[in-house]
């Protein structure tokens, strides 16, 4: 059996979380977590495998501090590392012998989407995203949304920009955040979970890739597999797909 601790217990995710790991046959629920609870005590009592980290980006760089320090491996939900951060987590990684996931999105579709996504960009160079999350969202734009631009970027090197510079109307831009030449739109709703559309524009046509999370069961055969493979597996992986891979 794999022991898994569940980090943000109390919050949407990790609800969901609480109930994956006890549905099951191969793991069990070693402890739950949530704020002021004595995350590292907890670890080492129960000798956990695994810590689940469905927190708050704010915190995310410490937990996974005090996950490895007491050794088990972490599995982060959490978004909003940055490139330095995740520069960080390899060393800690390395220095630790420990193995980290970073999942920005542990639904099998959203890794479709963003496959599909990376090779529609070698014919169609020309490309924004727009994401669609939930108004109590922390980070802007989603992780889901920057790892889909690199993927992109790293598939094709540069994409086009628009052919006309527009000229702004009003002092912020209105045409998003840039990753490479990648424009990204995040959108702020009540009534969303989590959505992305990665549109493709070229001579007579646009083409859509579009994923919709309709509740939060669609993460949960990720966060359980990546308990699974992370168990056995050190260093940085960066991404659900290169476990899915594996299979
Ligand atoms: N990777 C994915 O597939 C995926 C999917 C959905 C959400 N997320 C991300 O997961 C994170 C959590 O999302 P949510 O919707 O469950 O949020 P939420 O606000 O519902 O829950 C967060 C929980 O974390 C707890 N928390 C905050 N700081 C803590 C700390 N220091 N120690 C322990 N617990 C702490 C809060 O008390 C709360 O219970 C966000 O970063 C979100 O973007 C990732």
């Amino acid at each position: 059996m794999i022991k898994v601790i569940v980090n943000g217990y109390k919050g949407k995710m990790g609800q969901e979380t609480v109930q994956a790991v006890k549905s099951d046959p191969e793991l069990e629920l070693a402890g739950r977590a949530d704020i002021g609870d004595d995350l590292a005590g907890m670890i080492s009592q129960a000798k956990a495998d695994a810590v689940v980290d469905f927190t708050h980006p704010s915190v995310a760089m410490q937990n996974i501090r005090t996950i490895t320090d007491n050794g088990a491996c972490a599995v982060i939900g959490t978004t909003g590392f940055t490139d330095e951060d995740l520069a960080e987590i390899e060393k800690i990684c390395e220095e630790k012998n420990v193995g980290v996931l970073i999942a920005p999105n542990f639904s099998i579709g959203a890794v479709l989407m963003m496959k599909f996504a990376a090779e529609a960009a070698k014919h169609l160079p020309n490309v924004e995203i727009i994401e669609y999350h939930h108004d109590n969202k922390a980070d802007a734009p989603s992780g889901t949304a920057i790892k889909t631009a690199q993927l992109i970027n790293e598939s094709v090197g540069a994409t086009q920009t628009p052919t006309v510079e527009s000229k702004e109307q009003l002092e912020t831009s209105s045409k998003g955040a840039l990753v490479g030449n990648i424009r990204i739109h995040a959108v702020r709703l009540p009534g969303f979970v989590a959505s992305q559309e990665v549109i493709f524009g070229g001579k007579g046509q646009t083409l859509s890739i579009r994923h919709d999370t309709i509740n939060r069961e669609c993460f949960m055969p990720g966060v359980v597999l990546a308990c699974k493979k992370m168990a056995n597996r050190k260093g940085l992986v960066y991404g659900i797909e290169n476990l899915l891979e594996e299979n």
